[in-house]
């Protein structure tokens, strides 16, 4: 049997996905700083990073802001993916110790809360569907994500300029094409990185209905190549890696 040949065929029902149109936002003074800042990609480590399996290295602290939302974590997986990206997140601000690590860490926890706020029945027909990353429904979970961190920041003793500060990432984190800072970096590169925890293939690809050794080949081929910080390359192939190997995608394909 000619595995190859039905592997390829069965790759044509799934398009590429797009990346998010660049649009303006590369002009952004924000943007061509931070391209100036740090022109190697993917921006080198400054310390080391661990890559062993993602539930070795548990997140931590943060109990009020995760009591906060537990509501909005009831959407979309968010119990799976928010969780699971904070200890990547947190991981990578011990890469990049520059990086400010308690605006990377609220952010990440935040960052999606706004699926609980848009209409349930379109997320996964527009926010998975075709073009999803320029899907209406994705702009609206980012806005409604934003509104969340305004309500619950304050509260915990957040000032105003930091709550700034993390809607300004939260908001263009999925449809934005380009970072303006190094902790919005990390933030999107933390959001990718659950999708290389064997929770996070197994969440994500049945939002995208593939096979796993669909779904883990374009994770190889289209979202490495998306990660923008040297350490998350180095955990996302290390994940990879284990995932391939447990799941058998080499054998059942
Ligand atoms: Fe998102
Ligand atoms: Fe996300």
């Amino acid at each position: 049997m000619n595995t190859r040949t039905e592997s390829s065929s069965r790759e044509q029902d799934y398009p590429s996905w797009a990346a998010a149109e660049s649009g303006d936002t590369a002009a952004d003074p924000r943007a061509v700083r931070f391209a100036a800042d740090f022109p190697v990609r993917p921006i080198p480590m400054e310390g080391t990073v661990d890559t062993r399996p993602i539930c070795s290295t548990p997140g931590s602290g943060f109990e009020e802001l995760w009591k906060q939302i537990e509501p909005e974590t009831r959407t979309r997986g968010n119990d799976v993916h928010l969780p699971i990206s904070a200890a990547y997140a947190e991981r990578l601000c011990d890469a990049y110790p520059s990086a400010d690590r308690e605006l990377v860490l609220v952010t990440i926890i935040l960052h999606d809360t706004g699926w609980a706020h848009v209409d349930e029945s379109r997320i996964i027909s527009e926010g998975f569907g075709g073009d999803w990353r320029k899907a209406t429904i994705r702009f609206g979970h980012e806005r409604e994500g934003c509104l969340v961190a305004r309500r619950v920041l304050p509260g915990l003793g957040y000032s105003e300029d930091f709550i700034e500060r993390v809607c300004e990432i939260i908001d263009g984190h999925d449809t934005r094409p380009v970072a303006y800072s190094l902790e919005d970096a990390l933030v999107r590169d933390a959001d990718r990185q659950w999708r290389f925890d064997r929770a996070g293939i197994a969440l994500s690809a049945s939002w995208f209905d593939m096979d796993m050794a669909t779904y883990t080949d374009r994770l190889q081929r289209e979202i490495i190549p998306e990660l923008i910080t040297e350490a998350a390359v180095a955990m996302a192939e290390e994940d990879l890696r284990r995932q391939r190997e447990l799941l058998r995608t080499e054998v059942i394909r």
